[in-house]
């Protein structure tokens, strides 16, 4: 066998074989198959789709490229969550403290960015000394212990997805559904997880622009799980505007500490609890939705939640004095207020042009070996439907380099429409 032959087979919308694949992704995580001919290959499954079948090969060869993690013994129910990726999503760092102060253990491993969308983990290492390296036995370790665990994807745990996202980063191949499906799924199967709550963003900065779309990704991961003996469901949420008001690494933690503490925006809160309460129920802790919800609001309230954080931050050997003090946090350089230009309703705040505009500020990559700039981003003050006047501030930009300021500034004024008549708010979710 031979990779050319099978890119070549993809490339003239042949169906893989699961040999195929098996050889393809093995050949890549031995380092014999190459990144050109990988982004070659994944380029014509972007452009050329996969039967749910090849999916499904797919996720389990990348599943097998690694060690499945077992965590019997460790929880009774390992509960898991992912979010498909999107503007302001910091959704994480919410809702794990909230069920883990519900008494629902969890233990996540996150991703970094991707395309125009942020990463958990390049949000996380804004707290200094966090440690996003977990090997699996300290991952265990700690979820036992503390009940709550946040790190990077563990290398040995579905090696070929995290060689693969890297690659798809930087090709242009990510917005593919079966790419998507099989890294997401192959995760969460390799992690250990036996209920899994996805939630699938939809909208312009999402990587599913249609609900249509978003619908055939959740179903296919859903079969995915279900083949693999995981139950699965999927929410699917708004990502037109940005989830909250910050974008940005440091922004994102700081927004999320806020929230934590009983603040933050409304729609963030809101996502938030409404995350928490599916999980709470397909973890066995609430009977319904509306336990989980008010349990979920209860350890906010009280600072149970809150305190959940503090104790990850501290395990993970994280400086929980930034939490304390978000003012220890570093400022960017360049702090600008930019003032809406005319009055009127908001239409729509793009959150796509907002993602692309806070990676060229350098919160994401444009390279695999690009680092990223923790303090720069946005405070997006407006939601959609809001009425705004001339004069008060629109958003709040935060460089560390003056050209790059510029830019973004005219990005981000274009991502705002202005309509003459009143808008409705966009829905939170959708299914
Ligand atoms: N999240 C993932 O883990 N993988 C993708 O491909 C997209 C979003």
């Amino acid at each position: 066998m031979r990779a050319t032959d099978i890119i070549i087979k993809k490339r003239d919308h042949g169906e893989l074989t699961q040999e195929e694949i098996n050889f393809f992704v093995q050949g890549f995580v031995k380092g014999e198959i190459p990144d050109y001919q990988v982004s070659a290959w994944a380029m014509a499954v972007l452009l050329n789709g996969m039967t749910p079948q090849e999916t499904t090969d797919l996720t389990l060869a990348m599943v097998s490229s690694g060690r499945i993690l077992d965590l019997t013994g460790v929880v009774d129910i390992a509960v898991d969550k992912h979010s498909s990726g999107g503007v302001g999503d910091k959704t994480t760092f919410v809702v794990l403290p909230v069920v883990a102060a519900c008494g629902l253990p969890v233990g996540k491993m996150s991703g970094r960015g991707l395309g125009f969308s942020g990463g958990t983990l390049d949000k996380l290492e804004s707290i200094p000394g966090y440690r996003i390296n977990l090997n699996t036995d300290e991952f265990k370790q700690q979820l036992k212990e503390k009940g709550i665990v946040l790190t990077g994807q563990s290398l040995d745990l579905a090696p070929a997805d995290g060689k693969l996202y890297a690659l798809r980063d930087v090709t242009g191949t990510v917005p593919s559904i079966p790419l998507i499906a099989s890294s997401i799924m192959s995760k969460k199967i390799a992690a250990g997880a036996n209920a899994i709550v996805l939630d699938v963003k939809v909208g312009r900065g999402a990587f599913m622009e249609t609900l249509e779309s978003a619908r055939e990704l959740s179903d296919l991961m859903i079969k995915i799980g279900e083949l693999a003996g995981r139950k699965t469901i999927c929410l699917l949420s708004d990502m037109n505007q940005p989830l909250g008001h910050a974008v940005g690494n440091t922004l994102e933690v700081l927004e999320a500490i806020d929230t934590l503490k009983g603040g933050g925006p409304a729609d963030f809160r809101e996502h938030c609890l409404h995350v928490s309460a599916h999980m709470l129920v397909i973890g066995r802790r609430a009977k319904d939705l509306d336990e989980g919800r008010r349990m979920a609001e209860r350890v906010v309230a009280d600072g149970s939640a809150f305190e959940k954080f503090r104790v990850l931050v501290q395990a993970q050997s994280g400086d929980v004095s930034y939490l304390d003090d978000p003012s220890k946090f570093p400022p960017a350089k360049f702090i600008e207020v930019v003032n809406a230009p005319r009055s009127g309703w908001l239409s729509q705040v793009d959150a796509r042009s907002v993602g692309e505009a806070s990676v060229s500020l350098g919160a994401g990559r444009a390279k695999k070996s690009d680092p990223v700039d923790h303090a720069v981003g946005f405070i997006i003050h407006h939601k959609v439907g809001d009425r705004v006047e001339k004069g008060e501030p629109l958003f709040t930009i935060y460089a560390d380099d003056r050209a790059k300021q510029e830019e973004a500034r005219g990005r981000v004024l274009a991502a705002h429409v202005f309509s003459e008549v009143a808008v409705p708010p966009l829905p939170l979710f959708y299914d």
